[in-house]
């Protein structure tokens, strides 16, 4: 039966990746608070919000000083924009602080409100840099199968998953994806992960040659890949990757928008796995979750660049309403003094053993092909067969099942195909990461006696 409250969804909301059919009959799962690390329905159950949301509640869901100071920033100024050069205290003191906690050297920050404007924001200047410095061929961008980058028409043109492309008349032209580094998944037989690399390394070099090194403007690539899988980089991945880049004068754009801040045993993921990124991507943990607010952080070279063109055409004609919102800059700089003041990344390192082992220990479940993880993001992928790696068919949605399961057992998961991602509030204590993983274990066995069930397992 459905509640009131269900039904009132279904008939007024259209949900961003949802099965829009199925939810007609399903219906939503309405939470109601937060407290910590857990998640609290309509009904009371409690969860551990073991996907910190969508990769972003670092700090959980009760923080007293973000609320507070959200509450006083909006009193004292609830809104000004930053256009034609207006500016306030905190969008000047966040833009400071990122400059100092950069894994690269930055000159300039600019802001938006989402993870996919940032990327637009990228693909933009991209573009407009290399109008300005008058080689106007150079702006085809790669990017890699199963990345994300965000769902606007340039953002979703650089995401390298079939969903957000089919139907939308997507990618843009110029935009183009290269192999994803899913060394399990990917790699020929007995291939070493740094075979893996360099052949990716090489695959690319090929592409940039195959369309004309001075056609080719830009990389994007997460650190980890999130919404492809919580797929981690192979050993010695990004290193190759930085060579072929710099050697073709080809411009790196990280995308930190789930690493940044901590995520990774590292304020960034860049410093995590060596990225020679020339700009930076930043939203979600910016803020906890607790604003919507994203940042670009440019280097002094593409900065120079900009203004330049202000000179010639005068104005930089680009930014939204809500950039650098007060009250969302003022959070944020809550955000990394909290951040800073309770030793996050060290905190996040003293707990990633207990988080990489308990994920690494589901690898020795029946159904686990994959387990693999790094600080406080990893993923597990289901497969029909350990020995051979054969997938399950992907409509009978294993994966799924086995985070309705979780949800049973009391965990808020996410199924990525058969791929279930695991990224907890960065505040996780190591008893809350080994119940995590006691309420995931029960749910994969739960899972094992559907597929059993269902004849879905290899004979
Ligand atoms: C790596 C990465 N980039 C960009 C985005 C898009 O961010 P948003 O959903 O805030 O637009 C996401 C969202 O999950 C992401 O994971």
């Amino acid at each position: 039966m459905l509640s009131n409250l269900a039904v009132r969804d279904i008939e007024t909301l259209v949900h961003p990746y949802t099965n829009l059919a199925t939810h007609r009959e399903v219906g939503p799962l309405v939470l109601e608070s937060g407290k910590g690390v857990y998640v609290y329905d309509t009904a009371g159950k409690e969860y551990i919000e073991g996907m910190a949301g969508l990769w972003c509640t670092s700090l959980g869901y009760s923080n007293q000083e973000l609320i507070e100071t959200a509450t006083e920033q909006m009193k004292k100024l609830p809104f000004t924009h930053i256009f034609g050069g207006r500016s306030h205290d905190p969008a000047i003191e966040l833009a400071e602080k990122l400059k100092e906690i950069a894994p690269v050297p930055i000159s300039k920050v600019f802001y938006g409100a989402s993870g996919s404007d940032a990327n637009d924001t990228q693909v933009k200047i991209v573009w407009y840099m290399n109008n300005a410095l008058g080689r106007p061929q150079k702006k085809k961008i790669i990017s890699r199968l199963k990345g994300y980058h965000g769902v606007t028409v340039a953002s979703a043109s650089l995401t390298g998953l079939p969903n957000n492309h089919i139907d939308f008349d997507l990618p843009l032209p110029g935009i183009m994806h290269t192999s994803c580094p899913h060394h399990y998944r990917f790699a020929e037989p007995g291939e070493s992960e740094q075979d893996f690399s360099s052949r990716l390394a090489a695959e690319l070099e090929d592409m940039i040659l195959r369309e004309g090194p001075d056609t080719v403007a830009a990389f994007i690539a997460e650190p980890v890949m999130g919404a492809g899988g919580a797929i981690l980089p192979p050993d010695g991945y990004f290193e190759k990757i930085n060579a072929i880049l710099a050697k073709y004068d080809i411009l790196f754009i990280s995308d930190e928008v789930i690493t940044g801040f901590g995520r990774t045993g590292n304020m960034f993921g860049t410093t995590t796995y060596g990225m020679k990124a020339d700009t930076i991507s930043l939203a979600k943990q910016i803020t906890s979750a607790y604003f919507p607010l994203s940042a670009v952080m440019l280097s002094e070279q593409v900065y120079e660049v900009l203004v330049d063109q202000s000179r010639k055409i005068g104005v930089f004609g680009h930014g939204n309403t809500y950039a650098g919102h007060p009250v969302g800059c003022a959070i944020a700089v809550k955000t990394l003094e909290i951040y800073q003041r309770e030793k996050i990344v060290d905190h996040v390192r003293k707990v990633s053993p207990t988080f990489v082992k308990r994920l690494e220990k589901l690898g020795e479940h029946p159904l686990v092909g994959e387990a693999r993880g790094v600080g406080l993001i990893g993923g597990v992928e289901l497969v029909k067969d350990k020995q051979t790696k054969a997938p399950f068919e992907a409509k009978k949605g294993v994966g799924a099942k086995s985070v309705v399961f979780a949800q049973e057992e009391g965990l808020i998961t996410r199924a990525m195909g058969d791929r279930v991602a695991f990224c907890p509030p960065l505040i996780i204590t190591e008893a809350e990461i080994e119940e995590m993983f006691d309420r995931y274990e029960r749910a994969l066995n739960k899972t094992l006696d559907w597929a059993k069930a269902q004849g879905l397992l290899a004979a």
